[in-house]
């Protein structure tokens, strides 16, 4: 039943996505300007699923094709870095069954995904509080990240139970400990110390983030990393979200002119 539904929501997508369209796309990106960094918050999947009279779980499920195909193209592209924001210490909140779900949607993609992770040189990175998820969750993840250690293309930063406020709660903790135990001193922290005990530690900040889904807001994501990010948002959902929408997000982020608190070149 939910594979027909998701194959006819499928061939509907494959038409709006022309793939003359991505051929044209294609062509239009500056290969030597594309960002090292994207990051993404995979959001609207209840709304998708609500919308066409399914619950939202489905919309969860047919979310992890999105996700699939946006990990395809990154790769493909040579991306260094895609965080991707899946679970938030704020959604805690929802219920107990919809939580039960994203824990189980999790647990299924790894397993299944991971040879093919692998075969495109992914490497898988959690953040979050990794401590605080249910043992099933935490294994398929160390499972993953074992199996990618070595791989050297895309980095994936998986932000599972990941809140901004927290991760910058975490990066306090660990520089105070430093303090007390004479390892660091008052006036050696600076951004780069900061930045240095973030969980994205060693990664450039993302030059551009991706919000689908019709919402404007960051909601606790990479508070810090964000400071000088390019946004894009989109009402797309996250479910038909495809290579399609990253193509048209890095041709408009090419047009941008990033100045940093610079002037203009010329100006
Ligand atoms: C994103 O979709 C997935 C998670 C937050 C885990 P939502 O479940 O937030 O979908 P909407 O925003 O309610 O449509
Ligand atoms: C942000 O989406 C978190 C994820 C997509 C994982 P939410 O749906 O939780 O955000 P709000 O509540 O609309 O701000
Ligand atoms: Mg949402």
């Amino acid at each position: 039943m939910f594979n027909q539904i998701v194959r006819f929501w499928r061939r509907k997508d494959t038409e709006n996505c022309a793939e003359a369209e991505v051929n044209e796309l294609i062509k239009r990106i500056d290969k030597n300007k594309l960002p090292c960094h994207i990051a993404i918050i995979m959001d609207g999947n209840g709304r998708w699923a609500l919308r066409r009279g399914l619950t939202r779980s489905y919309g969860h499920r047919a979310g992890i094709e999105a996700l699939r195909d946006v990990v395809r193209i990154c790769s493909e592209l040579g991306i260094g870095f895609l965080t991707l924001y899946a679970f938030s210490t704020e959604n805690w909140k929802r219920p107990q069954e919809e939580i039960d779900i994203l824990m189980n949607l999790l647990v299924e993609y790894f397993y299944k995904e991971i040879d093919e992770l692998c075969e495109n040189g992914v490497r898988v990175h959690p953040i979050g509080r990794l401590a605080e998820l249910p043992a099933s969750a935490r294994k398929a993840i160390d499972m993953a990240v074992q199996r990618t250690r070595e791989n050297k293309g895309l980095t994936m930063n998986l932000a599972f139970n990941y809140g901004g406020r927290n991760e910058i709660v975490d990066a306090v903790r660990a520089i105070a400990a430093k303090l007390v135990n004479g390892t660091l001193r008052i006036e050696q922290i600076s951004e780069k110390v900061i930045s240095d005990h973030l969980y994205t530690a060693g990664q450039p900040d993302p030059d551009l983030l991706i919000r689908p889904s019709g919402d404007l807001r960051i909601s606790n994501f990479l508070l810090w990393q964000l400071a000088y990010t390019e946004f894009w948002f989109s009402s797309v959902m996250w479910p038909d979200f495809r290579r399609i929408h990253i193509l048209q997000a890095l041709v408009d982020y090419q047009q941008r002119e990033r100045r940093f608190g610079g002037l203009n070149k010329g100006t």
